[in-house]
């Protein structure tokens, strides 16, 4: 892999090791950048939420990402060009993908990063991109129907908070929002399914011991085309008088539940990570079996985050897993690790091995 003109990072060529990376180094030495820029490499955005222009390294105005795939059937190679003025430059194998969707079936990669905690205890729209984002990278048209299901949608509020909105030009919408609609719910549904056994397993085995998790779909309606038309039509002089669209998967949760009370509000935060560390143990699992090939896995910070024996269990259910892991952290030694490791520090923005 290289990077040129990434954050703080100067990359050249690092090659990192088939199985564990620990990543180490002091605050502010670069390893969540570098975390960052492979994590680009896969999702095609930032994981911290930052825009192409705090992505480039201050005082420049281009960047540059390569790396080379291996393991799956095709190594693959890509290459990616952010620029401050022009679009982004996407190369997968010598050629520009036809879309994103296509080069999400290419490369596959599990995250987790402190702010993954809002998915445990914050709202509902953080779970939905979690399943969003998994669901990108086992199904090719996922990602349209929701596209396709988020655009009508945009549509529809922008006519309903308009005050001379007619009843006609609004309803246009409800077609395509039941049909597109259902799809995206019945995708989460399904995935949900798989999911949940998962994740409460590696709750209850690695993590927590006796406290029974609860993982359940929680549609605000029901994910059938006519149920969404049905429920379009029933709230449509409510959706006039709030100025948006009430109901539909926009409104999905992924329920998890704790002693049956809802781990949001109920949680400690102890338990908020290791809900979301058996939610990623989970994503990994499943998206191994569907894809028959094991996600890069990143970790930002993950063991500063657990106690001895849930840091030495979590670690063996991923020696099993046997992909490929990036791991950060400000302590080498703290990492309990000591087979197929290969240790990089990181200063300044430079990587050494
Ligand atoms: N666009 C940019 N151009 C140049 N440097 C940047 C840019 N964005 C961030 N940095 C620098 O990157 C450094 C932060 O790197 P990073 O977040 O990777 O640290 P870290 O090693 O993960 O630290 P910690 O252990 O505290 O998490 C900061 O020094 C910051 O100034
Ligand atoms: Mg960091």
């Amino acid at each position: 892999m290289r990077a040129r003109g990434f954050r703080n990072l100067q990359l050249p060529a690092f090659e990192p090791g088939s199985h564990f990376n620990v990543i180490y180094g002091d605050n502010g030495a670069g390893k969540s950048n570098l975390l960052e820029a492979i994590h680009y490499l896969g999702a095609l955005k930032s994981f911290r939420g930052a825009k192409t222009d705090d992505l480039i390294t201050l005082g420049t105005d281009a960047a540059v990402l390569e790396a080379r795939l291996e393991g799956g059937p095709v190594p693959h190679k890509l290459q990616i060009e952010l620029s401050s003025s022009q679009r982004r430059r996407l190369v997968l194998d010598g050629k520009r993908p036809r879309s994103t969707s296509v080069w999400h079936q290419a490369v596959r990669m599990v995250l987790f990063h402190p702010g993954d905690l809002v998915l445990a205890s914050g709202s509902a729209d953080k779970r939905r991109a979690f399943l969003d984002r998994m669901l990108e990278q086992m199904d090719p048209i996922y990602g349209s129907s929701l596209a396709s299901y988020e655009k009508a949608l945009r549509s529809r509020n922008r006519l309903l908070k308009e005050d001379s909105s007619d009843r006609r030009s609004v309803r246009a919408y409800d077609a395509i929002l039941s049909k597109a609609g259902a799809v995206v719910g019945q995708a989460r549904r399904r995935l949900i399914d798989d999911l949940a056994p998962r994740v409460v397993r590696a709750f209850s085995e690695v993590f927590a011991g006796d406290t029974p998790l609860v993982v359940r779909y929680l549609p605000r309606v029901e994910p059938t085309e006519d149920a969404i038309a049905a429920a379009l039509e029933r709230a449509f002089s409510k959706d006039v008088a709030r100025g948006f669209t009430a109901d539909g998967p926009h409104g999905d949760d992924l329920e998890l539940r704790l002693h049956e009370v809802g781990a949001r509000h109920h949680g400690s935060q102890g338990q908020h990570r290791t809900i979301v560390l058996a939610l990623k143990t989970a994503e990994l699992d499943l998206l191994s079996e569907r894809t028959g090939r094991v996600p890069i896995l990143l970790l930002d910070d993950v063991s500063s985050e657990l106690d001895r024996s849930r840091n030495r269990r979590f670690f063996e259910v991923l020696s099993q897993a046997g992909g490929q892991v990036f791991l950060t952290t400000t302590h080498p030694e703290f990492i309990l690790l000591e087979n197929d490791r290969v240790d990089f520090q990181v200063d300044g923005g430079r990587v050494t091995r």
